[in-house]
């Protein structure tokens, strides 16, 4: 069994200091007068790394900003090898390895109003968005959250949509200024009519506080995406994963989880995060329960069953047949 992902070689065409600790790279196709695949707001593409690793970024420029990719890295205190890569190791002119653009925050373009909430590096996604609202013409307010002034993307280029915009506004919070406070989730919210949809980006206690304050909206109108895995892998084991196309069995035990089994066993699945966020290695389910741990999938989804993430979720029960 082998699953082909589509890759595209670009180049970085230029790097740009963005803030304190965050650099932006624009990709470019290497072959002449080749055009990228189009993508929507919320999109990301997986880079893979010259130092084996694959990190998924999303693209914070539109559509229409034509011929080329953006993505902002902030370099991790915490990183485990990819922030820093990005920031030490590739330069203007490198050739880079890349899957095609995926969504799994897409934007629903015809709400009344949009309320976008980022945290830090989240902004990236929500900015695609707040372009994709302006040029529709649609209602939206952002909420931008950091920690100052000088650790702020985009900020010239937000400021201006301010002075311009007839359409929205951003919001501002620096957290050094405001005595260490955060953004009060419950009174936007609240502040809202019903029909908004709300969109949040940023770092864990800020989506967990924001999931609190919507907990009782619809479904449909809450969208998350998380950069960082809120669980572990469900590395439980003791159930069977076969393998519907090649007819192959594989035994997982405890310790490991099925994309590990897997690549062990001489299998190529696709994977990229393997934190259960970037939705590289779903996988359709055709028999049994999944445990699921991601958070790609949403709760209905997840109820549903149809599909999986294998690098993080498990089996409720003693045998999982894959559509592989
Ligand atoms: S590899 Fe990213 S969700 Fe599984």
């Amino acid at each position: 069994m082998s699953q082909v992902e589509e890759i595209l070689q670009v180049r970085v065409q230029s790097i740009t200091f963005e803030a304190e600790g965050i650099l932006s790279y624009e990709l470019r196709p290497v072959a002449p007068r080749r055009e990228l695949p189009a993508f929507s707001p919320g999109a990301h593409v997986d880079l893979h790394l010259s130092n084996g690793l694959i990190r998924s970024y999303s693209l914070f420029n539109s559509q229409e900003q034509g011929g080329c990719y953006r993505v902002a890295v902030n370099l991790d205190a915490n990183s485990r090898g990819g922030s820093r890569f990005m920031h030490s190791s590739v330069g203007a002119g490198d050739i880079l390895t890349i899957g095609l653009p995926r969504n799994n925050f897409p934007l629903y373009e015809e709400a009344e109003h949009t309320v976008l909430i980022a945290g830090g590096i989240g902004i990236t996604p929500l900015f695609a968005m707040l372009k994709r609202l302006e040029a529709l013409g649609r209602r939206w307010t952002l909420y931008y959250s950091t920690r100052s002034r000088k650790n702020t993307a985009f900020i010239k280029e937000l400021e201006a949509v301010n002075a311009q915009s007839s359409h929205g506004r951003v919001v501002f919070h620096f957290d050094q200024e405001s005595a260490g406070g955060f953004l009060n989730f419950s009174d936007i919210v609240a502040s809202q009519a019903a029909s908004t949809h709300f969109y949040c980006c940023g770092p864990l206690p800020m989506l967990e506080a924001f999931e609190a304050a919507t907990a009782d909206l619809p479904d449909d109108c809450v969208h998350v995406e998380y950069f960082a895995a809120k669980e572990s892998a469900d590395t439980s084991g003791g159930f069977t994963v076969e393998l519907a196309r090649s007819g192959k069995s594989f035994y997982v035990p405890a310790g490991k989880t099925i994309l590990d089994v897997l690549i062990e066993g001489g299998q190529q699945p696709l994977y990229s995060c393997q934190e259960g966020i970037c939705g590289t290695c779903e996988v359709a389910v055709l028999e049994g329960e999944p445990d699921h741990r991601d958070l790609v999938l949403s709760a209905k989804q997840q109820r549903e069953g149809h599909s999986m993430m294998i690098c993080c979720s498990g089996c409720r029960g003693e045998r999982l047949v894959l559509d592989l």
